[in-house]
């Protein structure tokens, strides 16, 4: 087995997900799995399509991410069965005809409209557990996403098999090199309009096809945390840049963020630095065993141990995490599971039976709550910004006293900083999936 080839990896990947599902069917009482990939949706009153989305379960078993109308049907003991739907059609172009690593395992059938895959349906709709959206019904085949199966299914895809490893190594490569064409864009005076279509031609996708919008944001724009607006002309000074932008490659996604100052001898380039060294401590310990609940607050103690040093804190960092002033300077979570999904599935489950855990009290944004175990891939991605609505309140709050405000207002027009990485936890060493990414 190439530990590189996907297509070398894929049998052991689809007997994972052959048994899982067999489990899933146990847990809900149903003879059959069915995954349907999807339909086209529609803007109101207009023929105009929205970008389609794969049902994310269809791209865990097949690396299709195009393909509108089929079906996946497994059934313990038998090969998986895949009803791929290639219509006629002059006015769009089909889907190619089914190859690849995926064909030679499954058994396929290629129907012509979406009604044809009926007949190559289980026989008994009432028998099968149906996972995927209202709108994929065909005749009595309608979702019902059975929660003992959903729970299951959902949980265990936290842990990703080596072929999803590799897949999600190559869009590592494919977002890193955009991250290299568009600090140079910056370098060179771009607008964040400009940067983000050097970063789409590098990463040889557009806006569709990237796993979220770009966040590309100059100066003081690096404070919203999801500025997506893109202004077409360049400010009269590029000060700082925040790029939070990833990558697909089969479904799979890359979520990357990377702070940048115009002159590198700046006190805000030196925050940079310590942010960042801050991080890759945080990355070594995304181990088994974490929980990474206390990973965030951890977080929030080093990250605030920062400020004090740059004379931001005028308290300790245990004081400014007691008082919630931390959560004006860091107000999102520390990360978050990836995988077939930016924000993937689970990061709240307490187990594959259901029930959640709760992000601790005051850390509402935090996306993961789940003790990390080998096989998660998490980004972790701490920040510290210059937000005037969340300063504003720690003045209200009453701790002006904890904040040198001649030095927010020093770095308020760099906006803010965020550093994100993918790492996987393994039995030993995390492993940093983005970092060796930058240097290929
Ligand atoms: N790009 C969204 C996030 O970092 O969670
Ligand atoms: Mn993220
Ligand atoms: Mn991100």
């Amino acid at each position: 087995m190439n530990p590189t080839d996907p297509a070398s990896l894929y049998p052991q990947h689809l007997a994972t997900l052959c048994a899982r599902a067999d489990e899933a069917l146990a847990r809900c009482g149903r003879d059959h799995l069915l995954i349907p990939s999807g339909r086209r949706h529609y803007q109101v009153f207009d023929d105009r399509d929205y970008t389609f989305a794969v049902n994310p379960h269809f791209k865990h078993w097949l690396p299709l991410t195009t393909v509108t109308d089929s079906w996946l049907v497994h059934t313990p003991g038998q090969r998986p069965r895949v009803v791929y739907v290639q219509p006629h059609d002059y006015w769009h172009v089909v889907p190619e005809s089914p190859n690849g690593w995926w064909v030679e395992h499954v058994d396929v059938h290629v129907v012509r409209t979406p009604e044809q895959a009926l007949p190559l349906l289980p026989a008994v709709a009432a028998r099968c557990a149906i996972l995927g959206e209202a709108g994929s019904a065909l005749g009595d085949y309608v979702p019902d996403n059975p929660a003992p199966a959903l729970d299951y299914l959902h949980y265990q895809r936290a842990f990703k098999t080596p072929y999803e490893l590799a897949l999600m190594r190559t869009a590592q490569r494919r977002a890193a090199r955009a991250h290299q064409a568009a600090e140079a864009a910056f370098r060179a005076g771009a607008s964040e309009f400009e940067i983000h279509m050097a970063y789409c031609t590098a990463a040889r996708q557009d806006a569709t096809e990237v796993p979220y919008p770009n966040i590309i944001a100059l100066n003081e724009h690096g404070a919203v945390l999801h500025y997506t607006e893109l202004d077409r002309a360049p400010p009269p000074e590029s000060r700082s840049f925040l790029i939070d932008a990833g990558a697909s490659h089969c479904g799979y996604a890359a979520d990357i963020t990377r702070t940048h100052a115009s002159d590198p001898g700046s006190e805000f380039q030196a925050l940079v630095d310590a942010v960042d060294a801050a991080q890759q401590a945080m990355c070594t310990t995304v181990r088994a065993g974490a929980d990474y609940r206390q990973l965030h607050v951890d977080a929030h103690l080093a990250l605030m141990a920062i400020l004090r040093d740059f004379g931001v804190l005028r308290v300790s960092a245990e004081a400014a995490l007691a008082t919630g002033v931390s959560a004006a300077f860091f107000p999102h979570g520390l990360g978050h599971l990836i995988g077939l999904q930016v924000h993937d599935v689970a990061g709240f489950a307490a187990s594959d039976r259901g029930g959640t855990i709760a992000p601790p009290q005051g850390h509402p944004y935090l996306r993961m709550t789940r003790v990390l175990e080998p096989g998660m891939v998490v980004t972790i991605e701490p920040g510290v910004y210059f937000i005037d609505m969340l300063l504003d309140e720690v003045r209200k709050n009453g701790h002006a006293d904890s904040v040198d405000w001649d030095k927010v207002a020093a770095l308020r027009p760099y906006g803010g900083i965020r550093i994100e990485d993918d790492v996987l936890c393994t039995t030993g060493e995390p492993e940093n999936l983005t970092r060796p990414a930058f240097d290929d």
